[in-house]
């Protein structure tokens, strides 16, 4: 999947009842009329489907926040892979810090949810971070290697993939690393992909955790920062949209 700069995905985690989710997106859809950037929703999976079809037409990606690695089965609870392209997704969220640390998700279950998801032709979106604990003790580029190689299988198709850095004490609080400690990671990022996964190393790299449309703008500016993944700021048409400008979208 091309996906233009900025790539502006919004993570509406567990919020949106039918009537909010389906203004939401109609207010970006009318937004969102031949548009230079990438902007991608995250919908839960009750509305997943009302939405996708709020938006057809227009270029917006929509997306799960999860996926099974089964494509069906006996998993009380679970939403696979074919079920959301089924439902109209053409992405999805996998690994993400809330069912990482939340769920007790481990990297060899997401690697295998990134594999099912490939399968069903979904753009993975994979969030990697480390806890405020791993970043006062200096470990943040240990964890993220470790979370690279657990979660990413060793074949990875062109153009399937975003990697989204989210530190886990940025998520939600406010707080944010500074502009060089997000430029300093993404060069890590970009040169550890290219080092390892040479196929695939330009692929696109996101910042998440804390993006307001007062930061996001210094934020895209910094190199190999391609996008913002976006939580709480995404769930208002406006603070999201002026995000998506502040990226250079239009
Ligand atoms: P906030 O933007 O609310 O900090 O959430 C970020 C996030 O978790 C996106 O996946």
């Amino acid at each position: 999947m091309s996906l233009p700069r900025p790539i502006v995905f919004g993570n509406w985690k567990m919020h949106g009842l039918r009537r909010d989710a389906l203004a939401l997106a109609g207010s970006l859809a009318e937004r969102y009329v031949r548009p230079s950037g990438s902007l991608g929703i995250f919908p839960p999976f009750t509305v997943l489907a009302e939405v996708a079809r709020r938006v057809a037409g227009t270029r917006m990606i929509v997306g799960g926040q999860d996926c099974h690695d089964r494509p069906e089965g006996p998993f009380t609870g679970c939403v696979s892979a074919p079920m959301l392209a089924d439902a109209g997704a053409r992405a999805v969220i996998l690994g993400h810090s809330e069912r990482r640390h939340g769920l007790g998700e481990r990297d060899e279950w997401i690697c295998r949810k990134v594999q099912a998801a490939w399968g069903s032709g979904l753009l993975v979106v994979l969030c990697i971070g480390e806890t405020e604990a791993e970043w006062l003790a200096g470990r943040r580029f240990e964890v993220l290697d470790r979370q690279l190689a657990g979660s990413l299988p060793e074949e990875v198709p062109a153009g399937r993939l975003v990697i989204a850095y989210e530190p886990v004490w940025a998520i939600g609080t406010g707080r944010t690393p500074t502009l060089e400690d997000i430029r300093d990671t993404h060069a890590w990022l970009r040169q550890r992909l290219r080092a390892r996964r040479p196929a695939v190393g330009d692929l696109p790299l996101l910042y998440g955790g804390s993006v307001k449309p007062e930061n996001a703008g210094d934020i895209m500016a910094q190199p190999d920062v391609d996008g913002v993944l976006v939580g709480g700021a995404s769930l208002d048409p406006e603070q999201f949209w002026r995000i998506y400008l502040a990226g250079g979208g239009s």
